[in-house]
């Protein structure tokens, strides 16, 4: 795993731009992965920035949501579908019809919507860049502490941990789910890249866990260490609790001098 550490949450976002782009760059219908949360928030910002420059088009993009809370309609202020409406896909050019998130209304539904979620990404060749933040207890899409690093999309129920550092995007009143779909670990590791972005105190656990720890079920983003091919940019509240953090440095250090950055 390459992990780069960076000053703050706005340099994070930066560097997890320049991943996009220079994905987007090399294959103008890439396949991207994308996430929801705060921490993408400042990168999706970037990519409309860079849309309404003109240096970017997503016409031939297609792209796959991590997950989606069950039951929320996609037009639910606090649903995923809203919030990618909101922050990127309704100020970009991207084709609806080529933004997808594992939307599902109806219970009876779930298996198929997973089902077919999973179709409709081998259907686009597979993800070619995906995008991941990272929960407090080490979560990635809505795959909590104990889920199978064999997983495919499906139906998962959040910790209380998880509902409560979400619950920030909800107002009183509104019904926060208990449960979502979200992509697998397993769909999760078939990406052909990952850029993982965290920032602050708050994520320092699970960052050291995800980088430094045994690959266990227990730290679900510990099964990045399976892939070949994922860059952890953290900055430095994120990356204070990990014991390796000058041979990180290191490495970026050498990595610059030989132009082989992002
Ligand atoms: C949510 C999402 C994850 C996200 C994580 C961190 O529960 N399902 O995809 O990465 O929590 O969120 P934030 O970026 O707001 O800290």
């Amino acid at each position: 795993m390459d992990v780069l550490i960076v000053d703050d949450a706005e340099s994070v976002a930066s560097r997890g731009f320049a991943f996009t782009r220079r994905c987007l760059d090399q294959k103008s219908d890439a396949v991207l992965g994308l996430a929801t949360g705060g921490t993408p928030l400042a990168l999706y910002a970037l990519l409309v920035a860079a849309y309404d420059r003109g240096e970017l088009t997503f016409d031939k993009v297609r792209s796959f949501n991590l997950d989606e809370y069950l039951g929320l309609s996609p037009d639910h202020p606090q649903s995923y579908s809203a919030y990618m409406q909101r922050e990127l896909f309704g100020r970009i050019d991207i084709q609806s019809r080529n933004a997808q998130l594992p939307v599902c209304e109806d219970p009876e539904d779930v298996d198929e919507v997973c089902f077919d979620y999973e179709k409709q990404i081998i259907g686009a060749g597979g993800i070619d860049l995906q995008i991941l933040g990272l929960g407090e207890n080490g979560h990635i899409g809505f795959n909590e502490p104990a889920s199978s690093l064999a997983s495919r999309t499906r139906l998962k129920t959040l910790a209380r941990g998880t509902l409560e550092a979400n619950a920030r995007f909800f107002h009183a009143g509104e019904t926060q789910p208990v449960t979502a779909i979200t992509m697998g670990i397993q769909t999760i590791l078939d990406a052909r890249e990952i850029v993982l972005m965290a920032s602050g105190a708050n994520k320092a656990a699970a960052v050291a866990g995800m980088i430094e720890g045994p690959v266990s079920a227990f730290c679900p983003a510990s099964a990045l260490q399976l892939h070949p091919s994922v860059t952890a940019i953290v900055d430095q509240d994120a990356a204070s609790q990990l014991k390796l953090k000058g041979f990180y440095e290191w490495i970026a250090l050498q990595n610059d001098r030989l132009g082989r950055s992002v």
